[in-house]
């Protein structure tokens, strides 16, 4: 029965979300990761300071953290038949989370 129904894709019967709605979410969310990759690389690119290398590279694991979630979400809007909305144009306006420049290491974190 599972081997009949791989070629139905994403939305079975068993699938009883609203397909529309569920896409619009996800597209909201995938703005959010891409402002948090941006955000995390941009303060792994500026923190200075005492203790900054360490700094630095968490900031760039958590950028690389986020750009796995970016790809997920980003496949499971394809596979609902959406297509994902990597616009630059209105990315700030789609995401939940705010793009903002610490000045210092203490705002970064
Ligand atoms: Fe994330």
């Amino acid at each position: 029965m599972a081997r009949a129904n791989l070629e139905s894709g994403a939305i079975t019967p068993a699938y009883h979300a609203d397909v529309k709605q569920t896409i619009e979410i996800l597209q909201s969310v995938l703005a959010t990761e891409i402002v948090c990759i941006l955000r995390y690389t941009m303060n792994a690119v500026a923190a200075a300071g005492l203790s900054s290398d360490a700094v630095k590279e968490e900031f760039d694991q958590h950028a690389d953290e986020e750009r796995g979630h970016m790809r997920k979400v980003a496949e499971r809007i394809n596979q609902l038949g959406g297509t994902p909305n990597f616009n630059p144009e209105g990315l700030a306006m789609r995401s939940a989370s705010q793009y903002v420049e610490g000045a210092n290491l203490v705002e970064m974190i």
